[in-house]
């Protein structure tokens, strides 16, 4: 007889990703105070955009969020390490010219408390495999220059430079695409290697 407490807190939902450390459920309502406090962290929006956050503002990405996930079935999720809220991982159509479409641009936030024991590259890496699953013909990351840590983290994931060019806040960024393992030239292995 099933225990509730072999469960968790999340009801059985096949749309959370799991990795051997992490739970990726879907964006909800009850991680809008996360939201709030980590984008109003010096930190963590160091190489984000302006910099923090207003509440306001957050209120706003968090409803977009909730939105995403109804019109289109997938998008941010919360990256949970036991019940603890460990940062996001967000995933949207995008374009970019030159790389074949459909396109996914992903991008990840993590809690300071969490930073420097591989979490983002564990939770990226089952949200890269989602986006191939989704169809994604290339799945694009982009990050500010200054920001070494992140494009570390797209060079775990297999992903390839693709030049420099601007956020979605017309900042400089630089560019790396993955393209969908199959697609990419015959004999090419079916997935890239997925290091640390
Ligand atoms: C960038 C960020 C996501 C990294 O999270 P994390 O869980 O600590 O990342 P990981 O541990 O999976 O991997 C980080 C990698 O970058 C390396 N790294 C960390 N700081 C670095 C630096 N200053 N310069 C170069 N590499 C660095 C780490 O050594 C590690 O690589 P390794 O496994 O080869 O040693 C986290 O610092 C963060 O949330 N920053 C604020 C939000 C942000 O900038 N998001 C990205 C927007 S593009």
């Amino acid at each position: 007889m099933k225990n509730d407490h072999d469960i968790g807190a999340d009801p059985p939902d096949d749309r959370v990703l799991t990795t051997s450390r992490l739970r990726l459920p879907p964006w909800e309502e009850r991680f809008a105070d996360d939201l709030v406090r980590l984008s109003r962290d010096e930190r963590v929006m160091r190489h984000i955009g302006s910099g923090p956050w207003t509440a306001e503002y957050a209120g706003e990405r968090h409803r977009h969020a909730l939105r995403q996930w109804q019109d289109e079935g997938f998008g941010m999720r919360a990256i949970l390490r036991g019940e603890r809220f460990a940062g996001l991982v967000s995933l949207v159509s995008c374009t970019l010219p030159g790389v074949a479409e459909p396109a996914m641009e992903i991008g990840w936030w993590i809690d300071p408390a969490a930073w420097g024991q591989g979490i983002a590259t564990e939770a990226a890496a089952a949200v890269r495999d989602e986006a191939f699953r989704l169809g994604a013909a290339t799945l694009i990351a982009r990050h500010h220059p200054a920001n070494e840590a992140s494009g570390r983290i797209m060079v775990k994931l297999g992903m390839i430079p693709h030049g420099d060019g601007t956020d979605r806040y017309g900042r400089p960024c630089r560019i790396h695409i993955l393209p969908q393992p199959g697609l990419h030239r015959a004999g090419s292995p079916d997935r890239p290697d997925t290091p640390g």
